[in-house]
């Protein structure tokens, strides 16, 4: 009879054969797409107007949840009717926030069809997050596949416009029904998704103010900064009142003694100036562990790549360099980027009292715009791009 692997297991530790080997609990390591049960919803929604969505409000009839324990592994995946949560109250996420997420989104293209944007790097990118939390491995391409089947389910909540899209968000929580400060046994993976229109209710490219005060942190070396926990934006909220108390729409994020710039807001940050040197250049700060590494950071760094037109720096840039270029008039533009947001441009910084005006609006701006342009371009189909994947 052909050896079991736990008893090939024990011959290789050299265990006396003469115990008795039970065989390995069957443990699922990974779930599968095509073992996805449905359960659809006997009450389908109304659709809303998509000139009328407000960011993250509204929800699609169905969600996909995946259940994990340390005994059993990984369970069946499940889309069902999107639904309250029932969870114990003394789970990891809400006391330790154990937890994560993604955003990502899909687009009606100009074919009708769905499409998402680089949806590979979102599940990358909540693996590693996943890693971080001390919550259990998945395999990438099937929680994609899963997702995708969710999209497919709920497909006409995508809206029939240009100017709105299906946000997604997938979310990880630890749910060790345990106050123990430890890894958790218990895991629930949840995605649920919505209609959305611009991230802020003033519209699309309108131009945002940030309050820089060395005072507030995002992240720090040897942090989280860099992994789309939940942790790192709920504190954030509280900073943001400070920075609407201050006339501002959002927070720059600075970091060290030298006032490095980091983030603003949500997003990943952009300067696009003549650099001391006389070159022509886009600078964001590079990935040393407090960036978040943003799909959309990345995707305007390969546009830029790709045109060739301009230097293209992922290096640290402090506000003495930023408020040095914008006295030698060296500063074009400033913008965020984002998921969310997608290209936002800056046109004022209020910095040790002082205000800081950004000429990213008087040039036009050429290149936030382009690269808004480029971007939806293909997001909706407008251009044809291997970044993007059908459902
Ligand atoms: C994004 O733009 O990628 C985000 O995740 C923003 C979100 C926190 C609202």
């Amino acid at each position: 009879m052909a050896a079991t692997m736990s008893q090939v297991f024990c011959k290789q530790l050299g265990v006396a054969s003469r115990w008795t080997i039970l065989p390995l609990r069957s443990m699922s390591t990974a779930f599968k797409a095509s073992d996805i049960q449905i359960e659809l919803t006997k009450r389908p929604k109304e659709k809303p107007d998509p000139g009328k969505l407000i960011f993250g409000k509204t929800f699609t009839d169905h969600m996909l949840t995946v259940e994990w324990n340390n005994e059993k592994g990984w369970a069946k995946p499940c889309i069902k009717p999107f639904q309250n949560l029932s969870l114990h109250p003394a789970i990891s996420a809400l006391h330790y926030s154990v937890q994560l997420f993604e955003g990502m989104k899909a687009f009606r293209c100009v074919d009708k069809k769905v499409h998402l944007f680089r949806p590979m790097k979102n599940m990358e990118r909540m693996h590693r997050s996943a890693l971080r939390a001390s919550l259990p491995s998945f395999d990438k391409a099937e929680l994609l596949d899963c997702i995708r089947k969710l999209i497919e389910v709920d497909q006409e909540w995508v809206p029939y416009s240009d100017t709105a899209s299906l946000y997604i968000r997938p979310t990880f929580i630890g749910t060790e029904p345990s106050l123990g400060v430890a890894k958790s046994n218990h895991a629930l993976l949840y995605c649920i998704i919505g209609p959305v229109g611009p991230y802020f209710p003033s519209g699309g490219f309108t131009p945002i103010s940030l309050l820089a005060d060395p005072k507030f942190v995002r992240a720090w070396m040897g942090g989280v900064g860099d992994s789309k926990l939940g942790g790192n934006y709920g504190p954030t909220i509280y900073v943001q009142s400070i920075a609407a108390d201050q006339g501002c729409h959002q927070v720059l994020w600075l970091y060290g003694e030298d006032h490095q710039i980091t983030e603003a807001g949500t997003m990943n940050i952009f300067v696009y100036w003549t650099n001391e040197q006389g070159e022509e250049e886009l600078v964001t700060p590079p990935l040393n562990g407090i960036i978040l590494p943003g799909v959309t950071r990345h995707s305007l760094l390969d546009l830029a790549r790709q045109w060739g037109k301009f230097k293209v720096a992922e290096k640290t840039i402090t506000m003495s360099d930023l408020i040095k270029g914008l006295e030698e008039k060296r500063v074009k533009e400033v913008f965020g980027a984002g998921t969310a947001c997608v290209v936002l441009p800056v046109n004022r910084i209020l910095y040790q009292q002082k205000s800081y005006h950004i000429p990213t609006m008087d040039n036009g701006p050429d290149l936030a715009k382009r690269f808004l342009k480029e971007l939806t371009d293909i997001q909706y189909g407008r251009t044809p791009s291997d970044w993007m994947l059908s459902i």
